[in-house]
């Protein structure tokens, strides 16, 4: 009688511990499996070269599946809080999907100004809009200054000054 309680509880504690291990093992796979992967997390920036970007010429980025406005503004162009400083020129980046119904506005050279085929919405060079429907700007995502180079999707010290004066939405 002895000999198979002990047994018994020599089972549940073997029992016991397959469980406690399997349960470890099965919790590593699942972080594993919800951890984004490396490629993923440096997926969500996009790094952008403007040492060769022309004035008025609309420069089209990709940043986590939305277009990217990035257009180098000319001398004659007003100048606007909103404007990023990089080198020492000045550019209006932005998300370029309308703030009416998300389309996606076109650019143009000629009149320096940005139309949404959608409604007819319109905004100036610094992304305000200047043509209802659309009464907010055009958003600007985070982004960081580094040199020539605009990081699309990380937080600089400029975007967070712009932020905090509600230039951004
Ligand atoms: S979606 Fe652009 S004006 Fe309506």
């Amino acid at each position: 009688m002895a000999v198979e309680k002990e047994r018994r509880s020599f089972l549940g504690m073997a029992l016991g511990g397959f469980t406690a291990v399997g349960g470890i093992v099965t919790l590593g796979a699942m972080k594993r499996t919800w951890d984004p992967l490396p490629s993923v997390k440096s997926a969500g920036f996009t790094t952008v070269d403007l040492s060769a970007a022309e004035e008025n010429v609309l420069n089209v980025e990709k940043w986590r599946g939305k277009p990217i406005f990035i257009l180098k503004k000319s001398a004659d162009m007003e100048k606007h809080d909103r404007d990023v400083i990089v080198g020492d020129a000045r550019f209006h980046v932005s998300i370029g999907l309308c703030t009416h119904l998300g389309c996606i506005p076109a650019y143009f050279p000629k009149n320096k100004n940005f139309i949404c085929a959608c409604h007819g919405g319109m905004y100036d060079v610094s992304g305000a809009a200047t043509k209802a429907p659309p009464v907010k700007p055009l958003e600007i995502p985070p982004f960081k200054v580094d040199g020539m180079t605009l990081v699309l999707g990380e937080e600089g010290e400029e975007f967070k000054k712009m932020k905090a004066a509600g230039l951004t939405v």
